[in-house]
């Protein structure tokens, strides 16, 4: 079989600010404060952080892994480790899952697009609260402009990914996470001093645990695999561009750090503004466009933080847009040998379909439901709390199981001076912890409450 060498990442911080660049995204600024907010704050927030450390961690380090091992995309590196069995099926999966996601995040990711246009505009400073949510839900339910956006943003993916990302996501990584997260940091710092903060602080710390159901850990576990990028394939591809000389450890440790930390921040940046202007906790997909506006028109230079911010977010939606765009053109380069443009054309152009779909469901289709959910609800939900979490499970099985633990413990072991005690406990952990909790709260959870 030939193969060609491999392109790989020129340094740890680059590998990290990659990875972090694909985990940091929508999933932590938009989608994490209204998950968190919709179930109890606190207790949802200890439950996530559990769910990071047992299992996220763990399925990035398989991820890597695996990967790195194979040399090849995500359904080529199980052919490779497990030929002639039904375990590359777990590749197919996951070009399945990156098909659903991008086409709802493209969705959102065109909404930070139209909010960048308000604020360069000024619009949003001079609305209060309530006329922020009409313009939200005004904006999401016409036609034509989100799906402009929406398109446009796969174009801005299309065009990074035909290039090769390589040299491009690394580089454009390194300079865009320190900057989106000393940004956050102010916004976090006016967030708080808002009236009533305390308020939306002690709904985040405080944990209520009469909150915490069967449901609630499925949601966050599947947040947490969201986040962090797992279950679907894009670390497998990412890691198979790392050098054998890199320890994984490391790599895994500060990319899920960064990444929990700006979900946190983000729900600090959210909240205290939810209490201070009387907004409802329920708010869903359109928290952050409606509450963050909030908090901006009180800060001095507002309307400038805000252009920074929409900008900074719908940078940080396409450093994961890529990767997750590139699974897909990666899988059909490697297995139906497509050029890399052809590749990318067509990938782009059948998941923007689908995308559209997810557009329009906040408005033509708004009373379009599959199991009392809208098409975009349906995937949004799916992706994180049904792929990716059975991915995740597939993917421990498969490095528990088939490619063993000895090998993996190996593989995580390379440039890893520390203490032995580290892989061997996450070795034990993929192998018995990990599948029997995923499996059990997943199965269980959508046994019991089905899709909602
Ligand atoms: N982790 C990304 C985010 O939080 C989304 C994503 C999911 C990217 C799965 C790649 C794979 O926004």
């Amino acid at each position: 079989m030939a193969q060609t060498s491999r392109d790989s990442f020129k340094s740890q911080f680059g590998i990290i600010a990659a990875a972090a660049g694909s985990a940091v995204g929508l999933g932590n600024i938009w989608r994490f404060p209204y998950v968190n907010a919709e179930n109890g704050g606190g207790a949802f927030l200890i439950i996530y952080i559990l769910a990071v450390i047992f299992i996220g961690l763990p399925v990035m380090l398989s991820e890597l892994s695996i990967g790195r091992s194979a040399q090849s995309n995500a359904f080529g590196s199980f052919r490779k480790l497990a030929p002639k069995t039904l375990w590359p099926l777990i590749g197919f999966i996951g070009i399945l899952a990156a098909f659903i996601i991008l086409s709802f995040y493209s969705t959102v990711a065109g909404w930070t697009l139209e909010y960048l246009y308000l604020s360069l505009k000024g619009n949003l400073m001079q609305q209060s609260s309530s006329e922020l949510v009409l313009t939200f839900e005004k904006f999401t339910s016409s036609i034509y402009r989100p799906i402009f956006w929406q398109i446009l943003i796969m174009l801005l993916t299309a065009l990074i990914v035909v290039g090769g990302i390589q040299k491009g996501i690394e580089k454009f990584s390194k300079l865009l996470m320190p900057v989106l997260l000393i940004l956050i940091c102010i916004i976090c710092v006016r967030s708080i001093s808002l009236p009533n903060a305390i308020r939306g602080l002690e709904f985040l710390f405080n944990p209520d645990f009469s909150k915490i159901t069967l449901h609630s850990i499925l949601l966050a576990i599947g947040q947490a695999a969201f986040s962090l990028s797992i279950g679907m394939g894009a670390l497998i591809t990412y890691g198979s561009y790392i050098r054998r000389n890199e320890s994984l450890i490391p790599i895994a440790s500060w990319t899920a750090s960064i990444d929990t930390m700006v979900a946190i921040l983000s729900s600090i940046m959210v909240f205290p503004a939810l209490f201070a202007f009387g907004l409802s906790l329920n708010a869903g997909p359109g928290l952050v466009f409606i509450s963050l506006p909030s908090v901006f028109q009180s800060i001095p230079g507002g309307n400038i933080i805000a252009i920074i911010f929409f900008i900074l977010l719908a940078i940080a939606a396409l450093t994961s847009t890529i990767s997750v765009l590139e699974v897909v053109v990666a899988f059909l380069i490697d297995e139906i040998k497509l050029n890399r443009l052809l590749a990318t054309v067509c990938a782009t152009f059948a998941i923007s379909i689908i995308g559209i779909f997810c557009t329009l469901s906040f408005g033509p289709l708004k009373n379009f439901t599959i199991f009392g959910l809208t098409i975009f609800e349906l995937m949004n939900y799916i992706s994180a709390n049904v792929f990716l979490t059975f991915g995740a499970l597939l993917i421990v099985l498969f490095t528990g199981w088939k490619f063993g633990i000895k090998k993996f413990v190996e593989e995580i072991s390379i440039g890893y001076s520390s203490k032995k005690i580290i892989p061997l406990t996450i070795g034990f952990i993929i192998k018995y912890f990990a599948p029997i909790a995923i499996g059990t709260v997943a199965i269980a959870a959508l046994f019991i409450h089905g899709l909602t």
